[in-house]
């Protein structure tokens, strides 16, 4: 009697409400759960109070204005994301039995690959017509975060940490460089030297940058201080700041297609530049790819230097994509492709 009163009936909850007590715990708000579900508030609050008291302990707990996850939500919710991503991974093996690759792709991409990822996704959708893409674009220090936390597929970013179990593979350069207003006394001068240029004002990204994190390491490496001017938390903005003197900065290459503003803007001949970097693709090691993801890595990998080589060209300054991908990294913590 006592003993069948203990016990939590996790069984008798549905997968709807299951549903929404992913969503609710991703966002840490019922208002943008309910949002996201096109649901009203007070159906979301219900449907997770019969969730808690299925489960016999608080799911969720309140401090102040701010939400937070019980340690039975924290257990809880590792075992819906297991199902949810089970259930997925069904559908999709599902259409692929049917000889369709249909199903979500959830990416996330480092800033300086939005402009080049999107033009990958153009023709791999004219492929795949039945795949539903959601795309993230953000920093470095946010999409370790995301990845920590298995909120995507894949992931591409521009320097992999060694504390994360991924699986990462190189595909392709992302070569950074200087870049003046076109009108600056350095533009057209041959072999600057580092330490000339870090005297100059410049325009940095945000901390939790990785294109911030390259720059400063380049002179640090070098015993060099940057004259640093202004932060400025977008590349776009920083193209921008440049092309009005405000000053200088280093920047990946990749992102000048396409922009009418490169016309404004000069790659600087600097001694050490370009800096030499690749962007990588990875999972987390746990993950196990679904059908779709599989089709777009495939893709990406054959499809990258072709497109970047079609997109790049007529860029002036541009370095050339002379490497060819480099091989699988292992981390200290043992990658390997599943
Ligand atoms: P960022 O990363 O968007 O965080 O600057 C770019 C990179 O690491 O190449």
């Amino acid at each position: 009697m006592t003993d069948n009163f203990n016990k939590t009936h996790i069984k008798n909850a549905t997968l709807r409400q299951l549903q929404i007590f992913e969503v609710v715990a991703r966002h840490l708000s019922y208002t943008r759960a309910a949002e996201d579900l096109y649901l009203t508030q007070p159906t979301v609050s219900i449907q997770l109070k019969q969730l808690a008291d299925i489960v016999g302990m608080p799911l969720l707990e309140q401090v102040g204005k701010r939400i937070f996850l019980t340690d039975a939500g924290v257990e809880l919710l590792k075992v819906v994301r297991t199902v949810l991503e089970g259930l997925c991974h069904f559908e999709m093996t599902i259409s692929d039995m049917k000889g369709v690759k249909a199903g979500k792709l959830r990416i996330a991409v480092i800033t300086t690959a939005k402009y080049f990822v999107p033009r990958l996704l153009g023709p791999f959708c004219e492929r795949y017509p039945g795949i539903d893409i959601a795309l993230k674009v953000t920093n470095r220090e946010r999409l370790l975060q995301r990845l920590e936390e298995n909120e995507d597929d894949l992931y591409i970013l521009g320097q992999p940490p060694e504390h994360l179990d991924m699986w990462v593979e190189p595909f392709l350069e992302n070569p950074m460089v200087v870049l003046a207003s076109h009108n600056h006394p350095l533009a057209g001068q041959k072999n600057i030297s580092a330490a000339r240029i870090a005297q100059e004002p410049f325009l940095m990204r945000e901390s939790g940058s990785g294109t911030r994190l390259a720059t400063e390491n380049f002179f640090h490496e070098r015993g060099l201080t940057i004259n640093f001017r202004m932060e400025l938390g977008s590349n776009e903005a920083i193209k921008q700041a440049v092309a009005g003197g405000l000053g200088i900065t280093v920047l990946s290459a990749h992102t000048l297609a396409l922009e009418k503003s490169a016309d404004e803007l000069a790659i600087l001949d600097v001694e050490g530049f370009p800096i030499r970097r690749q962007w990588y693709v990875a999972y987390s090691t746990g993950k196990q790819l679904s059908v779709v993801a599989k089709a777009f890595l495939e893709f990406l990998q054959k499809e990258s230097k072709p497109m970047a080589e079609r997109y790049m060209q007529g860029m002036p300054g541009f370095p050339s994509l002379e490497n060819e991908p480099g091989k699988k990294i292992k981390s200290k913590s043992g990658n390997k492709k599943n």
